[in-house]
């Protein structure tokens, strides 16, 4: 057996399969039209059609007023920089962009300093991990001290481990190369970090250290199971025969903080650690729906847990949202099964009218679905302790976009609807053991691959950003994926009905279709006042500022699809100027703009620089990445250093707020 190659590649292929195997009509089978009827009404469709006319320099120079002389001059001020990709990261004139931290510098008291050459699990166990996603900032002293939580999603351990440098066919990289040291540094580098972080009277910002928060979780730090699911028998395992406590936390990718002081951290692809044969297995289908086992790592190898097999269950307990309270580091994370396992890219929450908390999820895979969980209780303000579990009792739900703009939330209820014993659900944990069966059931509408979903502060709309779904025919197009073999990802703009998040009607439309504006074939639908270097495809994740504004992260951009790196964008989403968009930081080659978080003075713009130096897969020239022939060496550029992830702190020189 091999290795598939480089793990983000592996999960776009698996996303790319796609395991929703349900009925589920898509709309598009219904309405003949590829465009949607409200863009129509709103002109996007115009604005399409003039984009794909003018030349791209023509629209910059056309630039800030449109035909009737409204002025759309949009409201981030900053120099765009130029789109591109090299080795090093780039950001708009007047900003610094300086590097926080990086995988193996010290997290916990006495971390060894990082020597990729004698790395060892127990080293990686303090420093800090792989691969980090999310990131969230906790103020403990307004926005000059503060936490840093932090996810590290995976690794690469072929740009990792100098042990595998000599192999220049990665995609033939066995697995018994990766021997149990390499697969328990891997386990230490997967996880989170907790930090403590001060920006000092230079403007600059440095991790506190010896801070009595920091933290490292890793895939082996004990979590409790909480909610329905727990204690069920489909969670018992032979190392744990209570259903109740699992080993780490695994591929945790975006999360969010809650009002009360946690940590969401979401669960993405936990089917590529699982390996072994479900041939047979009392799991089958369930395993089959999840893509698991995808046989990316040989955890198995060395673990029997990861080994389906061997350990029936053990699947079942990965693919949730870990709550983690930061303040207090001996605090055992919990899994909230209440909310659903998926692939959860995010977990977005706002507080509604009524006081009850309000979580968006999206489960990133093609063809699978945007959820959204609404807690039984109303938040107590002013008792932050008592929301402790507080995400254990409410309803999940699963969306359902209808042709027309409206669209519907529907309750993942046991006994309600089809979920009953007829077809095999005898519980609520066998719901949530098996959401996307379930969602399956109720007809949920199947999304071209849903990452973050965010609400505004200010207006309150819901933006779920649709990252790509080259998978889509012609006859699966619907309103709300409007293109067929969709490269470059769209974003969904919904309204809850009165206000209310916990409404179970909506209304939507598509408010940005993603690509080059200037290739008419993409049908992009950005503002043209949008420059060559505005656009971008591939939306990810994103942040609302205190001013309410958008920044748009991407993932997927590469010179072989847009011409350009990813990095973090501005979009207007109101007034005018609504569907500009500007570059405003780039990453090196190979990364991807993950975590963007902005501290609450606006003052500080935190990114995480995910997988640094891994190939431009598309490019047939590209040679294949190696810890000694990586595509960058960013952040050290030093020989025999690695390129490595990091997380960087991009604040304006001389003070003040970002792009105002
Ligand atoms: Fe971890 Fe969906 O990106
Ligand atoms: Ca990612
Ligand atoms: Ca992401
Ligand atoms: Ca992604």
């Amino acid at each position: 057996m091999t290795t598939t190659h480089n793990k983000s590649q592996a999960a776009e292929e698996s996303e790319n399969a796609g395991s929703n195997g349900s009925s589920n009509t898509t709309l598009g089978e219904v309405i003949a039209a590829r465009f949607h009827r409200r863009d129509l009404l709103k002109g996007t469709l115009a604005v399409t059609a003039i984009a794909a006319t003018v030349s791209p320099l023509a629209l910059s120079v056309a630039g800030k007023a449109n035909a009737q002389g409204v002025n759309t001059t949009p409201s981030f001020n900053f120099r765009e920089i130029a789109a591109g990709s090299d080795e090093r990261h780039h950001v708009a004139e007047g900003y610094d962009a300086d590097v926080l931290i990086s995988w193996g510098d010290k997290v916990l008291p006495g971390a060894a300093a990082f020597d990729p050459k004698t790395q060892t699990p127990a080293k990686q166990a303090a420093q800090f991990g792989y691969n980090n996603d999310y990131l969230g900032y906790i103020p403990i002293d307004g926005s000059r001290r503060g936490l840093l939580v932090v996810n590290h999603e995976y690794t690469n351990e072929e740009l990792m481990f100098p042990a595998l440098s000599g192999r220049q066919d990665l995609r033939n990289v066995r697995f018994k190369e990766m021997t149990r040291d390499l697969v328990d540094i891997e386990m230490m580098a997967h996880g989170g970090s907790v930090l403590e972080v001060a920006r000092g009277a230079n403007g600059k910002w440095s991790v506190v250290d010896g801070s009595r928060f920091a933290r490292r979780i890793t895939a082996e730090t004990p979590m409790e199971i909480t909610g329905p699911a727990a204690g069920h028998d489909r969670m018992k395992t032979s190392y744990d025969p209570a259903g109740r406590m699992v080993r780490g936390m695994l591929n945790n990718c975006a999360g969010a903080t809650t009002p009360w002081g946690t940590w969401l951290t979401c669960e993405e692809n936990f089917n590529g650690y699982f390996w072994g044969t479900s041939e047979g297995h009392r799991e089958a289908a369930n395993l089959r729906r999840y893509g698991a086992p995808g046989n990316w790592y040989n955890w198995g190898q060395h673990h029997e847990r990861f080994d389906v097999a061997k350990e029936p269950n053990e699947a079942n307990r990965f693919g949730w949202v870990v709550e983690i309270d930061p303040m207090d580091p001996a605090s055992v994370p919990k899994k909230r099964t209440a909310l659903g396992r998926f692939k959860h890219e995010g977990a977005a929450n706002i507080i509604n009218g009524d006081g009850r908390f309000v979580v968006y999820q999206g489960d990133d895979e093609r063809f699978d679905y945007v959820y959204k969980f609404v807690t039984e209780a109303s938040v107590d303000r002013a008792t932050p302790a008592n929301n402790r579990d507080i995400l254990d009792r409410g309803t999940l739900h699963v969306a359902r976009y209808n042709a027309d703009g409206t669209g519907q939330w529907l309750p993942l209820v046991f006994g309600q609807g089809p979920l009953t014993a007829a077809n095999g659900f005898s519980s609520q944990a066998d719901v949530v053991i098996e959401t996307r069966r379930a969602a399956d059931l109720l007809g949920a509408t199947k999304m071209d691959r849903p990452e973050d979903v965010e609400a505004s502060p200010k207006t309150g709309k819901v933006y779920v950003l649709l990252t790509n779904n080259t998978r889509r025919t012609a006859a699966q197009v619907d309103a709300a994926n409007p293109r067929a073999e969709n490269r470059f990802g769209h974003i969904v703009e919904m309204t809850p009905n009165g206000g209310d998040h916990a409404a179970s009607g909506f209304t939507w439309e598509v408010m940005l279709r993603c690509g080059d504006p200037a290739i008419a074939a993409v049908g992009a639908t950005f503002h043209p006042s949008t420059s060559k270097d505005g656009w971008f495809g591939m939306p990810d994740n994103c942040a609302f500022d205190a001013d309410g504004r958008l920044w748009i992260a991407t993932d997927g951009n590469a010179p072989s699809k847009t011409g350009r790196a990813d990095g973090v964008w501005a979009l207007e989403t109101e007034g005018p100027a609504r569907g500009t968009s500007k570059l405003f930081y780039r990453c090196p080659n190979g990364a991807e703009l993950c975590g963007p978080e902005l501290t609450p003075d606006m003052e500080t713009f935190f990114v995480a620089i995910q997988h640094p130096g891994e190939a431009d897969e598309d490019d047939p020239n590209a040679k294949p990445v190696t810890f000694n022939t990586p595509s960058t060496r960013w952040p050290d550029f030093k020989d025999g250093v690695p390129p490595r992830p990091s997380i960087v702190a991009i604040t304006r020189r001389g003070g003040g707020k970002i792009a105002v």
